[in-house]
């Protein structure tokens, strides 16, 4: 811990070369991140190529601190994300641009608009639940990244099925798989990430006045299948944004339709660019942090099938006494409430969160200089045995039902302040619906059920997750209305709500 001082002062950190601190952060992260923590306390400096110090932080009263910064001590800009997103999207803008910013995305994840879409997400689960036969395999985050794109052409483009909905899933995910590979972070670590994603973007903008789509295909440069897929999944987006605003129907209420409604101060409609900028922060936003925490989540019920027997059954009370698959009900249900907690609390799909200052800052017990940046720790913050118990580190999901309240500083799985994550309650949901289904109507095998050992964390895409996925086949299929009961008696699929 850094001594309180007058003067801004790094807290110590491991003297490794920048590249081998890089690669210890991508494969292997959590144990390296312990490591240090035992070696330097709570408060400790990595130093990375591309990008300033960066200031690893566990301590609760540091977390508050950070999540407390006023918009001017700090700037956004900086964020170390690789991907063309578009510069003026929310995660990269500040102060008052960023308050609006949010103001305008938040209202389409509002709790009515969630309760809406409730049903929908179930009906999606359970579509692929009905496709699916014994014996087959999945890997988990992939899985439900599937499932996720369909509930993103839902919520999103307000589309069910269909080519144009096919094209746009197709175009999203290559997009997302290619923009996230292992070689566009790699680049854009070693030059800096705002460079990078500068370079990409200007591509993109020539290739869109040029109408050059590409071929979609991978090249000789890693970057130029992400710019293809950016350029033509970007011409979709545009066509829609042109017929909502020929439409400019008020009763719409999909995630598109709003933004490209949205009106500045002044009363004019947002440029089309930074409709289709916030549109694919939505997608990268929601895509992998869901599938990353999903196999996380799967892992712990593989190995812990008591807990996932209680989810069933407190799935199947809730259908008895609500008679049916009640979406709104399931993704209130205490004990699956708990497990996920828990799961993100043990292992969480983003390792920290991060605030580049502009100014000399006290956090906590240190004063940082200004130019560094500051990472609250959800991974070590949330196993801290302060906080959590001498059990810290076991999976114990009735921590959460004990009366024990953990304050926004100890547990922040969607991190905190004036940035915390905007589409928490829409993840939240739709996670709770998918693993209820999984729990109540599928069983799973998998290597991971039988043994103790743990799969290696990486990085994807910004995200951790298990190095080789989640491996899962197919053992059991139950109906979907198996539990209902009148079982013969078809339920009522939900209608879309527009
Ligand atoms: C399990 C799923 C998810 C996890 C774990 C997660 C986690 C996070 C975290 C850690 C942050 C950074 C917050 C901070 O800096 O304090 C964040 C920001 C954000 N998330 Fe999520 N997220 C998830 C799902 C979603 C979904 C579904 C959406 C969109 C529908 C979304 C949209 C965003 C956006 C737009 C931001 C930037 C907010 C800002 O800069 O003001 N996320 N998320």
């Amino acid at each position: 811990m850094t001594a309180t001082t007058n003067k801004p002062q790094l807290p110590p950190g491991p003297k490794d070369m920048k590249v081998k601190q890089a690669m210890n952060m991508g494969y292997g992260l959590w144990d390296y991140l312990k490591q240090q923590q035992q070696a330097f306390g709570d408060y400790f400096t990595l130093r990375l190529p591309g990008q300033g110090p960066m200031v690893i932080l566990s301590d609760p009263q540091a977390i508050k601190d950070v999540f407390s910064l006023k918009p001017e001590q700090y700037d956004a800009s900086k964020t170390q994300l690789p991907m063309d997103v578009g510069e003026d999207n929310t995660v990269f803008l500040n102060q008052k641009a960023h308050q609006d910013s949010r103001k305008m995305i938040i209202p389409p994840l509002n709790t009515n608009r969630l309760k809406d879409r409730a049903g929908v997400m179930h009906e999606i689960v359970t579509e692929h639940i009905n496709s699916w036969m014994v014996g087959d395999e999945f890997n988990i985050p992939r899985l439900v990244g599937d499932i996720t794109l369909d509930v993103i052409c839902y919520t999103v483009f307000n589309l069910r099925q269909g080519d144009r909905k096919d094209n746009y899933k197709r175009l999203m995910l290559g997009w997302l798989l290619s923009a996230c590979s292992d070689a566009n972070f790699a680049i854009g670590s070693m030059i800096g990430a705002k460079r990078y994603r500068g370079m990409l973007n200007k591509q993109y903008l020539k290739r869109t006045q040029q109408r050059d789509f590409g071929n979609g295909e991978k090249g000789l440069f890693p970057w130029k299948q992400a710019i293809d897929l950016k350029v033509q999944l970007a011409d979709l987006i545009r066509q829609d944004i042109r017929a909502i605003r020929k439409r400019m129907d008020a009763n719409e209420s999909h995630m598109l339709s709003i933004v490209a409604r949205a009106t500045d101060e002044d009363g004019n409609l947002l440029a089309e660019e930074r409709v289709i900028s916030e549109t694919v922060g939505l997608l990268i936003g929601g895509h992998e942090t869901s599938a990353a925490t999903s196999a996380w989540f799967m892992l712990w019920l593989l190995k812990k099938p008591d807990v996932l027997q209680k989810i069933r059954q407190e799935v199947q009370a809730s259908i008895a006494t609500e008679g049916h698959f009640d979406p709104l009900k399931i993704a209130e249900l205490p004990y699956l409430t708990a497990c996920l907690n828990e799961s993100q609390r043990l292992t969480p799909s983003a390792v920290g969160t991060v605030r580049w200052l502009t100014q000399d800052t006290r956090i906590g017990d240190a004063f940082i200089p200004a130019g560094a940046c500051v990472f609250p720790c959800i991974y070590l913050t949330q196993r801290n045995r302060r906080v959590y118990g001498e059990d810290a580190e076991e999976y114990r999901p009735e921590r959460w039902l004990e009366g024990n309240k953990f304050g926004p500083n100890e547990y922040f799985p969607f991190g905190g302040g004036r940035r915390a994550c905007v589409g928490m309650n829409q993840a939240r949901q739709q996670l709770r619906i998918i693993f209820a289904e999984f729990a109540r109507r599928v069983t799973f095998d998998s290597v991971h059920a039988h043994t103790d050992q743990w799969p290696t964390p990486r990085q994807i895409g910004g995200q951790t997750e298990p190095e080789a996925g989640v491996i899962v086949r197919v053992t059991g299929i139950r109906p979907h209305n198996a539990d209902y009961p009148h079982a013969r008696t078809e339920p009522k699929l939900a209608q879309p709500a527009y």
